[in-house]
């Protein structure tokens, strides 16, 4: 919530007027050309795809739908998207880029009242950690206590004070109330200390937290701190030796990586994230001089720091220390990291180090060259853990074949087909079994997950292996077999392309569909939000479009809008032939787009119905209840047949 709490406070700043001048005003084209050369072909413009290494163009841009799309890498967005991409813009970095631009003066809205009090929380946390951490500098530095316990310990550690103060480290000293008092008499709210997690309160009195602790703080993306790391100097087994900030407005443990503000920028240069454990494994590695490094804090990492990450690069290295432990817990993100589409290596330091003392050990170079040449590829190296655990016995091998398969179905995007099937090829040879084998197996893995649709998919998933490549056009049934997710945003695509046309003298397409489908759900909840703001403008009489929507101020629709558009016919190859099919007196084309899509989403639906009716039948305890159950299958059955029949073909066995 935290991030968001602070983004939402900038969105809601720019007023809806203002987001509306600026969008009528884009012009895709002139964006993306400052930044990238294009080519007119045809209605599109072509160029070399700023977001990976091509020497063909691959890049297209479509001034008509404003959006750009790269069939390399498979990256697409408005020109809202693709600042924000390119240049690392905020949403609001971008529309302020764009209202400079075109001397659109920024109008800004009131927000609501619990909204300012959240950020006036927000806001005076940041203002008392920057306090704090102000202090604590001044304790390591100016005091006789912070030079002799702390600041020689660190130097003895190695670090120089021109990094210390960078990260501007600190020193909580040993008395239990200095920070306390020092808050008290500059008249901050000790309410907001103890929220900040720097003073806590036992027995009636107050005592500072990190007491005789070195600090780390923990800045977010702009370089404001959210919180502390406190490291105690002398080991103690009574107590932990790093304790953090609790839970706040601004400080959440799960969306942050450590050193995020420090690497941005070295990372993106590099294109690759390393990834360390602690706070002193990236104060280390800076000081040597490798700066696209963040830590995790230890813990198995998760889906936000992924995506915090995926925002930056594809490329992620893992480095940990040879331990069990750590690589346990790093192992438990990969497949989230997979599904995030990011390319996942893994470094192992060998002895007791970690990267830290490794590098003070053996210097940048060296650790550098270690680093380049011992990246494992992490489902390589997973795989052989596993093999290695599981020996000779026949059966956990055959686990090991089910896990991996399972690993690999998780990498489903698009632009990742050629790696999962390059990763079919290896894991077979290392397994010693038949590719094609493997390749049946995570294809089932595959389905099983479309079927039990757990999880709902990004829009990005929606891409081209999703429909069949070569498939002709009688067999449907495989088109049928596609999940649900694709029939419920291709209705979706339909309703935006064509909703405002007119169905008959009566209604429109867009009334026409809302008709068809009420007794059905879209089990996508992207989906059936997008569905829900299309109608609630629709009624508001605002004549909503993909173009309407495609500046919608959440991003989540946003960029599913902008699936949608990009994936106009260009992603389905064979609907446009079998639009053709259907197109026998050259009639108007959208007519047979809507009876189609809404077919197959039907269609669809209602195979799930006869599976859901089919189990019950199974279960159903009396006679009564069964013939109940079977007068359902028999409805279900001829409404199917009334929809195959329309479209001339028998699709469900
Ligand atoms: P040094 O021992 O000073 O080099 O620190 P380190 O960062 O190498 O510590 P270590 O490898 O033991 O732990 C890695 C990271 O895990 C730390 O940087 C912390 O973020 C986290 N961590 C370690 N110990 C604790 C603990 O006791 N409590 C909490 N909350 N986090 C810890
Ligand atoms: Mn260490």
């Amino acid at each position: 919530m935290i991030i968001e709490i602070v983004a939402d406070k900038e969105e809601k700043m720019i007023s809806q007027e203002t987001i509306q001048q600026i969008t009528n005003r884009i012009d895709i084209i002139e964006i993306v050309g400052e930044f990238v050369k294009l080519k007119k072909r045809g209605a599109n413009y072509l160029g070399n795809c700023p977001f990976h290494n091509e020497k063909t163009p691959s890049f297209t841009v479509s001034p008509s739908k404003e959006i750009f799309k790269c069939f390399g890498c498979g990256k697409s967005g408005n020109a809202i998207g693709f600042l924000m991409e390119h240049e690392k813009y905020s949403y609001v970095e971008a529309l302020k880029f764009l209202a400079a631009r075109y001397n659109i003066e920024l109008e800004e809205t009131e927000v609501s009242p619990e909204i300012k009090q959240q950020q006036q929380v927000a806001e005076s946390l940041f203002i008392i950690n920057s306090f704090a951490q102000k202090h604590f500098t001044h304790n390591l530095f100016e005091t006789e206590e912070g030079r002799s316990a702390a600041l020689t310990y660190l130097k003895h550690r190695g670090f120089r004070e021109d990094i210390i103060r960078k990260f501007e480290l600190g020193y909580n000293l040993e008395e239990r109330g200095d920070l306390h008092r020092t808050i008290i008499s500059n008249q901050f709210n000790i309410e907001y200390a103890e929220k900040a997690g720097l003073i806590v309160q036992r027995n009636q009195s107050y005592y500072d937290n990190y007491r005789g602790r070195i600090i780390f703080p923990v800045h977010n993306q702009t370089g404001k701190i959210i919180g502390f790391g406190a490291r105690l100097i002398k080991s103690n087994d009574r107590a932990p030796k790093y304790i953090n900030t609790p839970e706040n407005e601004i400080y959440s443990k799960s969306k942050i990586l450590y050193g995020t503000y420090f690497a941005r920028q070295a990372i993106n240069k590099n294109d690759e994230c390393l990834l360390v454990e602690g706070y002193t494994d990236v104060v280390s590695l800076h000081q040597a001089g490798i700066e696209n490094v963040v830590a995790s804090g230890g813990t198995s990492l998760t889906i936000d720091q992924l995506r915090l990450i995926r925002k930056l690069t594809n490329n992620l290295t893992i480095i940990y220390d040879g331990d069990n432990a750590g690589v346990k817990a790093a192992l438990r993100g990969l497949d989230m990291a997979l599904e995030e589409g990011l390319n996942v290596k893994l470094v192992l330091i060998p002895g007791n180090e970690d990267p830290d003392s490794y590098v003070n050990k053996v210097g940048a170079t060296a650790f550098e060259d270690f680093v380049g040449s011992n990246k494992k590829d992490f489902i390589i190296f997973q795989l052989e853990v596993m093999l290695q655990e599981a020996g000779n016995e026949t059966v956990k091998r055959s686990a090991v074949v089910n896990h991996i398969a399972e690993t690999l179905s998780k990498i489903n995007k698009a632009e990742d087909f050629t790696k999962q099937q390059d990763y079919i090829r290896q894991c077979s040879g290392i397994l010693k079994i038949d590719e094609a084998g493997l390749t049946n197996l995570v294809n089932k893995f595959k389905r099983e997950k479309v079927a039990k649709e757990e999880k709902k998919q990004p829009f990005v998933d929606f891409e081209k292996q999703d429909w069949p490549q070569d498939q002709n056009l009688q067999d449907d049934s495989s088109f049928l077999l596609l999940n649900d997710v694709i029939h419920e945003r291709n209705l979706l695509r339909v309703l935006l392309e064509y909703g405002m046309l007119r169905w008959d003298n009566e209604i429109t397409i867009a009334e026409h569909i809302f008709g068809e489908i009420q007794e059905f759900n879209f089990d996508d909840s992207e989906v059936d939000r997008l569905f829900t703001v299309y109608k609630d403008s629709y009624y508001r009489g605002e004549q909503p479009s993909s173009k309407t929507l495609l500046y919608y101020e959440d991003d989540k629709i946003r960029n599913l809008v902008i699936g949608l558009n990009v994936q106009q016919h260009e992603l389905s190859p064979n609907w446009d032939v079998k639009m053709e099919g259907l197109n026998i007196n050259n009639r108007d084309t959208s007519r047979h787009d809507v009876i189609m899509s809404l077919n197959y989403f039907k269609l669809r639906k209602i195979k799930k119905m006869f599976e859901e009716n089919q189990r019950d039948i199974e279960k159903a305890t009396s006679f009564e209840q069964q013939m109940d159950l079977i007068k359902v299958h028999k409805v279900l059955k001829e409404e199917e047949q009334k929809i195959t029949g329309q479209l001339g073909t028998v699709i469900i066995k």
